[in-house]
């Protein structure tokens, strides 16, 4: 049987060629034209304020020629990123060992400074890493653990975080302790008590999915790292699909430790992630690369990672610079307008068979959605998509999803992810191609 991971890969990959449609990103003059139209912007650029983000979508270099509903997976670049990445690029090759290490270098103290003023920390607190992957396992391998300790983390968090559990298992003779939650989860109160109730004294590490990426389920971050705080044991935070998506500020979750991507929702170049660790958990934290021990207190201990592209890193500074034009609020009221333009209308068809699994209210939810059909097979249908409309969806199966049983056990669906630069009518081919499916299936 497939496993959950390689539903999502084997769906990501059916589309071959698509690397090859992609267009170039836009001139230097077109991308600053683009800025400044935002910000004179005369109206609020509403989530329904379709000239407003038409602007938006211009500044990304997409392929119009097939409609990308996978944005949560990794997200296209911002063109005004895209551009300064190409220049700090050819900047790189005039010389590297002088313009990489003494020019730009230097230059990502600007950028540290960048990402904690929009996260509301200290620039102290921020490592810049190469996406969630590598800065969750700077979280999960940096602490000392000894047999017998337990490590907690939910069945729905990421394959590859429940992995490096599993290799601690196999290495240092821990014990990962998962537990199912509810699918939607209706009270976020139950996923606490959940995680409460499962605590035990040998537990050492919680792990918590800000989103969980099957789902865009949002879960109570907050009151999960009170909770461990006030037991004594660190929370780790995998906020891959909630930085830059969901309003919220890693300062107003109150955590210690954070880790997420920013090729996903902030539209960095791919190759981008960052760590928060509050400041006085600093020295308590293993790097994942040694590091001196004179850097023990200083967060750039954990960027010791040997000779690596400054091009991404810097070009996060104008990922931020639209993030801002757009605004946290105002970009995450508009996913979920786009979410609910084709997600309400194929309920609405689907009545009695389809089914979301996400959660509808925005406190808890933002642009991915997960919709289960009854009788319709989610690998096909996101094949079926692809292959007859050029619509890129991804398929997610959880458990072993079964007739009857609750969607904690098991469950599969179609995510969809929108994203800012997602045009309302290629929202309205997916509604159309559904609305087909539903009345006669899918294609033998
Ligand atoms: C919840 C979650 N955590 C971690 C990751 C890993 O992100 P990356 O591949 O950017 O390291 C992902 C990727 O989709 C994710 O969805």
């Amino acid at each position: 049987m497939m496993q959950r991971r390689d539903v999502l890969l084997a769906s990501l990959f059916a589309p071959t060629g698509m690397a090859a449609l992609a267009t170039a990103a836009p001139s230097p003059r077109t991308a600053a034209a683009g800025l400044a139209t935002l910000r004179a912007w005369e109206g609020g650029g509403e989530p329904s304020d379709e000239d407003f983000w038409g602007e938006v979508g211009r500044l990304f270099p997409v392929d119009r020629a097939l409609v990308n509903l996978n944005n949560g997976g990794v997200h296209p670049t911002a063109g005004p990123a895209l551009l300064a990445m190409e220049r700090h690029l050819r900047t790189t090759q005039e010389a590297p060992a002088y313009t990489l290490w003494r020019e730009l270098a230097p230059r990502k103290e600007g950028v540290r400074q960048a990402l904690a003023q929009m996260a509301g920390v200290d620039a102290e607190e921020i490592a810049i890493t190469r996406n969630a992957s590598e800065a969750l396992e700077i979280l999960q391998l940096g602490f000392d653990l000894e047999p017998g300790d337990q490590v907690l983390a939910t069945d729905q968090d990421y394959p590859r975080m429940l992995e490096t559990f599993r290799q601690r298992e196999r290495r240092d003779g821990i014990e990962l302790v998962t537990f199912p939650i509810p699918t939607p989860v209706e009270d976020p109160a139950e996923v606490v008590r959940r995680y409460a109730a499962h605590i035990t004294d040998r537990t050492r590490l919680i792990l918590v999915s800000q989103v969980v990426f099957l789902t865009g389920q949002a879960l109570p971050v907050r009151e999960i790292a009170a909770l461990g705080r006030a037991r004594g044991i660190p929370v780790l935070v995998d906020g891959a699909h909630g930085f830059a998506h969901l309003p919220e500020r890693i300062a107003e979750l109150d955590v210690d430790y954070y880790a997420t991507s920013l090729h996903k929702w902030l539209a960095a170049p791919q190759g981008t992630g960052l760590l928060y660790v509050r400041r006085d958990r600093i020295p308590g934290l293993w790097p994942l690369m040694a590091a001196p021990e004179t850097s023990s207190s200083d967060v750039r201990k954990f960027e010791e990672i040997g000779t690596h592209p400054m091009a991404p890193v810097l070009a996060i500074a104008e990922a931020l610079d639209l993030f801002h034009t757009l605004g946290a609020k105002r970009k995450h009221e508009r996913l979920v307008h786009l979410r609910e333009s084709w997600l309400a209308p194929v309920l609405e068809m689907g009545r009695g068979r389809a089914r979301c699994l996400t959660p509808r209210d925005p406190a808890w939810s933002g642009a991915l959605a997960t919709l289960s059909i009854d009788g319709i097979d989610p690998v096909a249908l996101s094949g079926h998509l692809w292959k007859e409309h050029r619509i890129f969806t991804v398929a997610v199966r959880h458990g072993t999803p079964t007739a009857g049983q609750s969607a904690e056990l098991g469950f599969e669906g179609l995510r969809v992810t929108p994203s800012v630069y997602t045009r309302p009518m290629e929202l309205e081919r997916l509604v159309a191609a559904l609305q087909k499916v539903l009345q006669h299936g899918l294609p033998a």
